[in-house]
């Protein structure tokens, strides 16, 4: 009886991990490294306490930017014309990840830790579905004992004290939040109402565009095939064209001293709930713009007609999360043979992302196009 636990480290799945263990299964905690900023020695350690037969700490950021980020930027997917996708698209590089050690360990089932209200439980479920049909799913969140077990808060901290599970002394955020290289998300409790805004200080990846710098930065992002090549900082600084990791880290930073990628928005959630969603994406935000603006520059205007219907169906499979699905794979091969001539470099000038809408703040970018464009 074995199972591969998608862990964070977090109060919830070390719960259920100690709570499988306590069902008779041999768990295996499969923490995939995306980015997000975690103590991997503590989490390690934690698992390991808590029962797990083995701890898979996988650093999956390569693939999740080539792999997963690259083609969003590249195929334009922008969901409610607002959210950058940040988790969505990175649900299937975990899935990816935990089935390829599930296989290797002949492991006959997975768990997660997402909610029966969300849209996690529908990428997990969808995407273990479709890489490994034989795993089965342990569902704690929908499942009547857990649930009869757990009923708050209170409940998961109690017993995974009980476990010597070190429970921060601080109290939780009264928000969830979910952190990669592509964005962090700040959702549910005091969040859910649209009516409150998000406090000053819940902020990470980006800096408050009234504190932002009072000069402009100008960045200059060239794209091969539509996808992100190089970033320079100008005025001197000088061409990165490292890896991929490198170039999003990178971007990511500039961009998010400068206050660009703060997204406000109530979304709808696959399941049929709306959701308000706190996100801050610099990165993905500028890539996303740049790539836009390049796109409009070097592709036919039917053609690019003919795209958006496309980039709207390939948007609605990741969001809903049907990633591996046939229908996803044959629109985004379309997509993305109509990049072949998108090659240039955009430059963007950063400067103070600026609230424009009630609740939301969009960044103000001025983008140009370099002389210098090859097609
Ligand atoms: N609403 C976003 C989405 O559905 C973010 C979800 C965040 N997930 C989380 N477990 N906190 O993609
Ligand atoms: C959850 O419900 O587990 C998180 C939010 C979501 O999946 O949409």
């Amino acid at each position: 009886n074995s199972v591969i636990l998608a862990y964070s480290g977090g109060l919830d799945t070390s719960c259920i991990l100690a709570w499988l263990v306590e069902k008779g299964f041999q768990v295996t905690a499969y923490l995939a490294d995306i980015g997000q900023e975690e103590d991997y020695v503590a989490v390690r350690k934690n698992a390991l306490l808590l029962g797990a037969k083995e701890i898979v700490i996988d650093d999956l950021k390569s693939e999740f930017v080539c792999e997963f980020a690259w083609p969003g930027v590249a195929c334009g997917l922008r969901y409610e014309g607002r959210y950058l996708l940040g988790t969505s698209l990175a649900r299937p590089v975990i899935c990816k990840g935990l089935v390829r050690a599930a296989l290797e360990r002949n492991i006959g089932h997975f768990a997660h830790g997402a909610t029966g209200k969300g849209n996690d439980q529908v990428r997990f479920e969808l995407g273990c579905a479709a890489l490994a049909p034989h795993l089965k799913a342990i569902v704690p969140w929908r499942d009547a004992e857990f649930t009869r077990r757990f009923k708050g808060r209170q409940d998961l901290i109690a017993y995974a004290k009980a476990k010597g599970f070190p429970v921060p002394a601080t109290p939780a955020a009264p928000y969830s939040t979910d952190a990669n290289l592509l964005h962090i998300s700040y959702e549910s409790g005091m969040l859910e109402d649209p009516a409150v805004s998000a406090p000053k200080g819940i902020f990470n990846m980006t800096t408050d565009p009234e504190d932002a710098p009072d000069v402009a930065q100008d960045i200059e992002i060239g794209f091969e095939k539509g996808l992100p090549t190089s970033v320079k900082v100008l005025p001197d600084g000088a061409e990165v064209s490292k890896s991929p990791v490198e170039l999003f880290t990178i971007l990511n930073a500039v961009a998010g001293k400068h206050g660009v990628g703060r997204i406000d928005i109530v979304e709808n959630r696959f399941i049929g709930l709306k959701s308000r969603g706190v996100y801050e994406s610099p990165g993905m935000t500028v890539l996303f713009l740049a790539h836009l603006d390049l796109e409009t520059f070097c592709l036919d205007r039917e053609v690019l007609k003919a795209m958006r219907g496309l980039k709207d169906s390939m948007t609605d499979f990741v969001y809903n999360g049907f990633w591996f699905s046939p229908e996803c794979n044959y629109v985004r091969d379309c997509l993305l043979r109509g990049q072949n001539d998108v090659n240039g470099k955009v430059k963007v000038r950063l400067f103070k992302g600026s609230g424009i809408l009630s609740f939301c703040s969009i960044p103000s970018l001025r983008i140009k196009f370099l002389l210098s464009h090859s097609s």
